[in-house]
């Protein structure tokens, strides 16, 4: 495809490039035709340390040969490839041509590889160690760099080994996750809670309904501003997985916890993404990895 977005700059760049290689055949011309004055003895008269003069002797023959190779050279190229402006090359080629036959090659030999697990039952795959090995490497050329080469995870970043989860948590939404990424939005809610004094007190009601060390009567202050975050965290904390709000009941925190980390998710609220993966991963891929990291919080055994 070409970037030009006018006939003039195609012209510009052909013709430069084009004036460019002749002009090297020019200047080998002139510089093998015209001699400089020199003295009867062929020296320039430049003299050096003494003794070392400079003689005016023409190029030697391979490299005017070879200079000449390399200018028919580029023209080949030229004429083959894209290199004058937008003019495209007698071969057609396109680094996304190449970069497209290179895929299906390597898809069309990988293929065979996934085809046996292709509606294949999670569980079966899990339990097959060709797949597992399969969804190992996978998980740490895609995955590990966000989830951890142990897939647990860091602050922001989910846990993929336990049972908790914000969606539901299937191989189906496994594989939706993994092929389309997902987005986890909880607005700013301190507008909806009140002051910071109730910002305050409603995270020390959520730390109380784990259990986490809290401010007993701030929380006892907060528990009727909680009303604001039931609609997604459910009226008793324990989460909703069809908005992706977590449980704060569990004393599983992905954004940390404490009252300082949970006034400021009430205040900033959350924004947090996974990109899609659907661009590196095939659909065979993402169902071996889907079950690979379904098995690692549900252990089939063989
Ligand atoms: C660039 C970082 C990044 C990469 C790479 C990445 N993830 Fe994620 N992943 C995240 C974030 C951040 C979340 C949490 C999104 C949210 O809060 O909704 C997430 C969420 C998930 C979830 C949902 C977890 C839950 O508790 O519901 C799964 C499953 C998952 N990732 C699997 C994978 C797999 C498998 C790969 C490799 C193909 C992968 N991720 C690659 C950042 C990443
Ligand atoms: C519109 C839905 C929505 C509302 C309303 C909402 N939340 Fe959330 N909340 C979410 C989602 C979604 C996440 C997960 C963000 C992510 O994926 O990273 C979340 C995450 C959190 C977390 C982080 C949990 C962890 O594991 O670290 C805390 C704490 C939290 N919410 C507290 C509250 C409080 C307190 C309120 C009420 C003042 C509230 N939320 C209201 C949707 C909501």
């Amino acid at each position: 495809m070409s970037d030009f977005t006018s006939d003039f700059w195609h012209l510009y760049v052909a013709g430069l490039t084009l004036v460019s290689i002749i002009a090297c055949l020019i200047l080998l011309w002139i510089s093998g035709t015209t001699k400089a004055a020199t003295h009867a003895d062929n020296t320039t008269g430049h003299v050096w340390d003494g003794d070392l003069a400079e003689m005016n002797n023409p190029l030697p023959k391979w490299w005017v040969y070879l200079f000449i190779i390399t200018v028919i050279f580029a023209l080949v190229y030229g004429a083959l490839y894209p290199t004058f402006g937008k003019f495209q090359g007698v071969l057609g080629w396109t680094s996304q041509g190449q970069h497209t036959a290179e895929v299906e090659k390597v898809e069309a030999a990988i293929a065979p590889i996934y085809a046996k697990f292709n509606g294949m039952p999670p569980e079966k795959i899990a339990a097959d160690a060709e797949a597992m090995a399969i969804g190992e490497r996978l998980f740490m050329n895609y995955c590990a760099q966000c989830h951890g080469s142990d897939a647990r995870g860091a602050k922001s970043f989910p846990n993929l080994t336990d049972q908790d989860w914000l969606g539901s948590g299937d191989h189906a939404y496994i594989k939706a996750t993994i092929g389309q990424g997902r987005v986890g939005v909880m607005p700013p809610m301190a507008a909806a809670v009140g002051g910071p004094e109730d910002v305050r007190n409603v995270a020390n009601y959520v730390l109380s309904l784990s259990g986490s060390p809290h401010d007993a009567v701030r929380a006892t202050q907060g528990k009727e501003k909680f009303a604001a975050c039931a609609a997604c965290h459910g009226a008793d904390g324990k989460g909703m997985a069809a908005v992706g709000a977590p449980n704060l009941t569990d004393g599983i925190w992905l954004h940390g916890w404490g009252e300082e980390a949970i006034a400021r998710a009430v205040n900033n609220g959350f924004n947090n993404q996974m990109p899609a993966q659907a661009a590196l991963l095939n659909d065979a891929q993402i169902n071996v990895l889907a079950s690979y990291v379904w098995g690692m919080s549900n252990k089939t055994g063989n």
